[in-house]
């Protein structure tokens, strides 16, 4: 069977990394979150910057010491920064506070999409972001973009992040959200839009299961 590239992209917490997740197990496929790749190079400026603050000029100065790789085990799919499992810190909202000013720096973004080209360079691969279907994979076989209501989004976020442990209340995951959403499809290089050729799909009224069964059937329609 012929492997196509499949690029989820869209809004933050319309479930594109589950989703992304389940497909690629489905159809045997490689599944890379490049949204993990911008948190994990936020994370690595966070360290290298002083009390919370981002060091632009530090970070860029650093930019190839940082070597971001991904495992699959039997806990999931794990995101490494020069060797340390950081899947979890990532996810922490100090880094979330951070990202979409750290995705905005050009050069951050020029090596990421060179990386996340090169794991695609045999196909065979879902990948999930905000510019796959637009500036990482512009011919990509299969594209999609997600969307739903900023308050749904939140629910889902603040829930996520109760399993994980993290306590924050619903009016910060909101603002924060609407705050990220605003920079991602604002920003200089490769906003966050949606791609000419992507299916678009609201996903506010439909659960998880609903979602994945729709997109399954539009890439499968693609791969026989
Ligand atoms: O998917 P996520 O919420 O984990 O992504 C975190 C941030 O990374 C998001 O706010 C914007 C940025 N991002 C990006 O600029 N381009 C991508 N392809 C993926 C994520």
């Amino acid at each position: 069977m012929q492997k196509i590239i499949v690029a989820i992209d869209g809004f933050a917490s319309t479930g594109k990394s589950s989703l992304a997740k389940r497909l690629a197990e489905t159809l045997n496929y490689t599944y890379i979150d490049s949204g993990s790749m911008y948190r994990a190079v936020t994370y690595f400026a966070l360290q290298e910057g002083h009390q919370g603050h981002i060091d632009k000029e530090k970070l860029l100065a650093k930019l190839d010491q940082i070597e971001i790789y991904f495992k699959y085990s039997k806990s999931g799919y794990q995101t490494f920064l020069n060797g340390l499992n950081i899947s979890k810190e990532i996810r922490l909202s100090e880094v979330t506070e951070k990202v979409s000013k750290v995705s905005k720096i050009i050069e951050v973004r020029e090596l990421l999409v060179t990386q996340q080209q090169k794991l695609g360079a045999k196909k065979g691969i879902i990948m999930d972001g905000r510019d796959i279907g637009t500036v990482v994979f512009p011919k990509a076989e299969c594209k999609f973009f997600l969307k739903a209501s900023p308050e749904i989004r939140a629910k889902r976020r603040q829930l996520e992040q109760i399993k994980a442990g993290n306590n924050e209340s619903f009016a910060s995951v909101l603002s924060n959200l609407k705050e990220r959403d605003l920079m991602d499809s604002t920003r200089k290089f490769s906003p966050l839009t949606k791609a000419d050729d992507a299916i678009e799909i609201d996903v506010s009224e439909m659960s998880l299961e609903e979602v994945y069964h729709q997109l399954l059937e539009h890439i499968s329609k693609k791969i026989i």
